[in-house]
């Protein structure tokens, strides 16, 4: 653990850039490791790009050039780490073996996160398209491992940001007017962790032996809610009630064979939460997970009551 006066890990980000990868960046400077991000143009010409590229500066960070698919800049890049975190998004989840073949040339990662921030994918009961997402994931943890590369998989569970805003509701766009549509019966338990918090937690765990080879699990105990009690403390909170649509498990798989992408994913990645369970129907064992509000007690994360007054 980076205990006080101890030095922090040497963090490289690659896909900083990204959704997830820019609260892990800001993290990682805000927690004092020397951070350096990969990006493919340091110069972007596109100035919301630029103006993040800029935060990351004004931050401590480092810009570093490189692609996951130059062999030669991500060895070079992660000669100058001592942690690898990816935060690549779908569409290069597979790719990241360039990943691991740049490590193990380098050889001297003493921690790598691949790209995971959501459901434990070695304990899914998923169904196609997020089963086939799930499934890459499940062969980097694979390949990791039989590289013998020291891990820690980041199982984040539902991104705030990405589910509340329109009440976790699969396929509709914003907050419930009259009518809310919930998958299943409404009483199985989902979780909820902020962008920000994602970020801290994972830096957290890069210098923690604890989590070492381990699955860390955010299970913030405040924001692991049913559909249904999540739609209440909505109501109570705009003195309204909505009509509840609840949706029995065949006609969610049928909506999810009808619908288009990336409607089926988001359609399938709820139905393993909120019919199957997938984040909350096992229990953490100490041979492959820890969870990190008991590791890091002291981090004030936001709670999903606290995240919706914000969206009042
Ligand atoms: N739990 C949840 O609710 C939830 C929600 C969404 C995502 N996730 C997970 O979070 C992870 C990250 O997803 P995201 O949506 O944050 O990703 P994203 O926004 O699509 O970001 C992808 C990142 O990869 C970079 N990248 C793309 N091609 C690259 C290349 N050739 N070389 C180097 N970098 C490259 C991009 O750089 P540029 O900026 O240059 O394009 C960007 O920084 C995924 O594992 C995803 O499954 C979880």
């Amino acid at each position: 653990m980076a205990a006080a006066g101890k030095e922090r890990s040497r963090v490289l980000v690659i896909g900083g850039t990204g959704y997830i990868g820019r609260h892990i960046v800001a993290a990682s400077a805000r927690e004092g490791h020397p951070t350096a991000v990969l990006v493919r143009d340091p110069a972007p010409a596109d100035p919301a790009k630029a103006a993040v590229l800029q935060g990351f500066r004004d931050s401590g960070a480092t810009l570093v050039k490189g692609d996951l698919y130059e062999h030669e800049s991500l060895v070079k890049a992660i000669k100058s780490a001592d942690v690898v975190i990816s935060a690549v998004g779908y569409a290069q989840l597979a790719d990241q073996t360039h990943i691991i073949s740049a490590i193990k040339e380098a050889g001297n990662v003493k921690r790598f996160l691949p790209s995971e921030y959501g459901n434990d994918v070695d304990r899914t009961h998923a169904v196609d398209p997020a089963k086939s997402v799930y499934a890459k994931k499940v062969s980097i943890r694979r390949a990791i491992e039989a590289e013998g590369i020291p891990y820690t998989y980041v199982s984040s569970n539902f991104f705030a940001g990405r589910f509340l805003p329109n009440l976790a509701q699969p396929g509709v766009k914003d907050l419930p007017t009259d009518k809310v549509i919930i998958l299943g019966d409404g009483n199985v338990k989902g979780i909820f962790v902020t962008e920000e918090d994602v970020g801290t937690y994972t830096i957290k765990a890069v210098d923690d032996p604890r989590t070492l080879n381990k699955i860390l699990y955010l299970r913030p105990a405040s924001n692991i809610l049913s559909h249904n009690e999540l739609v209440s403390l909505w109501e109570k909170k705009v003195h309204k009630t909505f009509e509840r649509v609840y949706i029995p498990e065949d006609e969610v798989l049928k909506k999810i064979k009808e619908s288009p992408a990336p409607i089926n994913v988001v359609l399938s990645i709820s139905h393993c939460v909120w019919v199957k369970g997938d984040h909350t129907n096992f229990e953490i064992e100490p041979s492959f997970g820890v969870e990190a509000t008991e590791l890091y007690p002291d981090v004030k994360y936001t709670t999903v009551d606290e995240y919706l007054n914000r969206l009042l």
